[in-house]
């Protein structure tokens, strides 16, 4: 069956000092993860190194927040998937909606890097999700599915290949993001079921059903059980509450609750 996961996103928060006490802080707390469960975080590209020898003793797979598609080149300020894998990454998100707002992701440049980095080996956690402008138009599914499209449709970037097994999706409503507005539980298994419905469709029953969806918008440990307990929903993505050793640690216990 599909795993579990809680994966933490920092953004573009702590320094490698940060990271230091932050992994000290959990350290010797955390949860042996079960079997079936994994615990995920991305931190800055910076912190890769010590965050992927702490996170090695205590279970977590560290991963990048952003890899370019291009294995080397000019791309100045980007870090490439060989660069990565050298010191030891093997997980990488791609897609999250920050990308796509402040840095100019599309829907092409996603599957892009996606299908590159599915081919170098890596396992990928993609993000989508809609603006609040799209669901209060009433696009929520067209928006989904039209992200999830651009993955699987036939052509040089189809992902089909690799979903449920290398390739997982979380669904991060932007609206959600930071703000403290959570997706209420039906809202998100709704969300959570169209896309797993998008996945059937388009690539298989047996992939889709093997692929982990997280949820992700203002997860914190008052509100992750009740997202848990809906059937779709495999998991969070979590930014803020990520930070705070106190609650990662909560969240990782609720997981395998
Ligand atoms: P918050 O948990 O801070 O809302 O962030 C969610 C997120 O964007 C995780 O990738």
């Amino acid at each position: 069956m599909r795993r579990k996961i809680f994966a933490g996103n920092w953004k573009m928060n702590y320094t490698v000092k940060e990271t230091r006490e932050f992994f000290s802080a959990i350290e010797g707390k955390i949860p042996a993860a079960k079997s079936g469960c994994e615990f995920q975080l991305y931190v800055p590209a910076l912190s890769l190194t010590i965050a992927l020898d702490l996170g090695k003793k205590s279970g977590i797979t560290i991963g990048a927040q952003n890899v370019h598609w291009e294995t080397k080149g000019a791309f100045t300020g980007e870090v490439s998937g060989p660069m990565v894998k050298e010191i030891g990454v093997n997980q990488v998100l791609v897609g999250h909606s920050e990308r796509r707002q402040h840095f100019g992701e599309t829907n092409t440049t996603v599957a892009k890097r996606c299908s590159s980095l599915l081919k170098q080996g890596f396992n990928v956690l993609v993000c989508i999700g809609e603006t609040r402008a799209e669901r209060e138009a009433g696009k929520t599914n067209t928006v989904l599915r039209q992200q999830l499209m651009a993955l699987f449709h036939e052509g040089e970037h189809h992902c089909g290949s690799y979903l449920g097994k290398s390739l997982h999706v979380a669904y991060e409503p932007v609206w959600a993001i930071g703000t403290g507005l959570t997706a209420t539980p039906e809202q998100a298994e709704e969300a959570h079921q169209e896309i797993r419905t998008v996945l059937t469709k388009s690539v298989s029953e047996e992939a889709s059903k093997a692929t982990s969806i997280l949820y992700g918008g203002s997860v914190t440990p008052a509100n992750f059980a009740e997202l848990l307990k809906c059937e779709n929903i495999d998991g969070g993505l979590v930014g803020g509450a990520s930070l705070k050793p106190q609650d990662w640690l909560a969240l990782a216990q609720i997981l395998q609750s």
